[in-house]
Parts: structure tokens; sequence; C-alpha cells
């Protein structure tokens, strides 16, 4: 059985490549989506990757994620540090939901130490630049081989 993972991805992350490379790297958001569609065929995996700048559609992509049981690997960019909607959204979830992040918010300003979304995660993966979500699709698989 071939598992299907989506993977979300919030604002300001389509600039991936140009927005601050000192801080999140020169790979661009298509070089990710190129990057993690070959892990993911590497894994038996198959993966929907999406990026929205807008709350309500992540939300509806939550839903549709907790109505068919898929698993997600989200990164809820500025959404993580505040956005209660998304937190609520993500307490829907019933497979696996993997936080991550590109730079490692712990080791940056203050308002990025807290994540709303932690709560609800099974793990968190961060500050390893766009390969975070190659370990985020490993961890995932390792995670669903155990489960079947
Ligand atoms: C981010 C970290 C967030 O604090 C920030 O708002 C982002 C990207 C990351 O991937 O490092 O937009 O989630």
């Amino acid at each position: 059985m071939v598992h299907r993972v989506l993977i979300l991805n919030g604002p300001n992350l389509n600039r991936l490549g140009t927005r601050e490379p000192e801080i999140y790297g020169n790979v661009s958001y298509l070089d990710l989506v190129a990057g993690v569609t070959s892990e993911a065929a590497g894994l038996g995996l198959e993966v929907d990757i999406r990026q929205s700048n807008s709350e309500g559609e992540i939300i509806g992509w939550l839903h549709e994620a907790a109505d068919t049981g898929t698993p997600v690997i989200f990164n809820p960019a500025a959404f993580t540090h505040y956005s209660y909607a998304i937190a609520d959204a993500c307490a829907m979830l019933t497979a696996p939901l993997l936080e991550v992040h590109v730079s490692n918010p712990g080791a940056r300003e203050q308002f990025r130490h807290h994540s709303v979304v932690t709560p609800m995660a099974t793990g968190v993966i961060a500050g390893f630049g766009v390969d975070s979500y190659l370990l985020a699709l490993n961890a995932i698989s390792r995670l669903l081989l155990a489960k079947a």
C-alpha cells in the first residue's frame, strides 16, 4: 500500500531562495518541491505539496487531512507562533503530524520560541534548512511502517 502524505507550507515560504537567504538559504520553493518529491519516491510515499499565504486556505487543507486520516508534514511559518485557529485544526488530525521549520526558531527572536502547533505534533524537526523536510519524510515513513 502506498501511503499518501500531505505537505503544507504557510506564508512566505513560496519566497524561499530569495527571502532572507542568510536565514533560509538559497534553495527555491520549486527546488524544495522537486527535492521532496524525489525523496518521497525513494521512500515509496506519494506526496501532495501545497503552499498558501492564507490562514483560511491552510485550515481547509487541515480539515481535508482530518477527514481522510492523512499524515501531514507542516511548516506553519509565522502562523506557528500565534494562530490558535490553525492549532485547533491540527487538534482534529488523527494521523501523524510532523512540524518542520527550515531555520531553528528556538535560536532566533523571542517571539519565535513559542509554537502553538507543537502540542498537537507527533514531533518537530527544525534547523536543517530544506533538509528538515527530507528528515521529516524519513521520520513519517518510519512511523507509518511501524504502524503497518
Ligand atoms: C519558519 C520559522 C518561522 O518563525 C517563520 O515565521 C517562517 C519560517 C521556518 O521554516 O524556519 O516563516 O517556519
